[in-house]
């Protein structure tokens, strides 16, 4: 499973790029709007300049022609941008419309199998099921992961399932044990994953038996 960070945040995506492990990025309208640039197109460019794999960036606009116009903008920005289109009825006509323009598209705010399933006939490189909107909501987002993964297998659809909303260091080994190719995290996420108090007492430990000897 590929980690993609989810965020807007320059600083933060730079500090996960040195780690070595972030796959791409996705971001949408809010998080951007976190960062207080209004520079949109700027913002992507940056972004894209600093991780070379796949790039998530929403459109702005709901009805399917505009969509389609402003995919097609933002697709322009940068060789590594995949453009988030909303899974509505507008939204699949945008995909498929993209698909076929050899646009690739991250078909968001997914909350249903069914919804994944249109994304994929549609031509979507990616899904992303909201995992924690999906529980917040009182459902299990990691079954609807899973029933995802299970089915494009049995169909052998290439459509990419991008385990979305992750809100904690569990939903990661879940969206990995689910099967998910990509698991987008927030960087808070990033930095829980890598912490074991275990690791921080065996290094404290290891270098105090070191020193004691050395200091013989
Ligand atoms: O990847 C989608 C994500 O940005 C939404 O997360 O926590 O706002 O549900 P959240």
């Amino acid at each position: 499973m590929q980690i993609f960070l989810d965020t807007a945040n320059i600083d933060q995506i730079k500090e996960a790029a040195r780690l070595g492990v972030i796959s791409g990025v996705t971001t949408n309208p809010s998080l951007v709007s976190k960062e207080g640039k209004a520079d949109y197109e700027a913002v992507v460019k940056e972004i894209c300049s600093i991780i070379p794999g796949p790039i998530s960036v929403e459109v702005l606009v709901e009805k399917a022609k505009a969509m389609i116009e402003q995919a097609q903008k933002i697709a322009a920005w940068a060789p590594n941008v995949v453009v988030k289109i909303p899974a509505t009825a507008d939204g699949l006509e945008a995909t498929s419309a993209l698909a076929k323009k050899k646009i690739r598209v991250n078909f968001t705010l997914c909350f249903s199998l069914n919804q994944a399933l249109l994304g994929a006939q549609a031509g979507a490189a990616y899904v992303s099921p909201f995992v924690g909107r999906l529980d917040d909501a009182g459902h299990d987002g990691m079954e609807v992961v899973r029933d995802i993964v299970d089915v494009f297998e049995y169909y052998e659809f290439d459509t990419q399932v991008i385990a979305a909303s992750i809100r904690h260091p569990q939903h990661c080994l879940a969206a990995a044990l689910a099967g998910a190719h990509i698991a987008t995290v927030p960087y808070k996420v990033l930095t829980q994953m890598i912490q074991h108090p275990l690791t921080d007492i065996g290094v404290a430990r290891f270098l105090g038996d070191w020193q004691r000897l050395s200091g013989q």
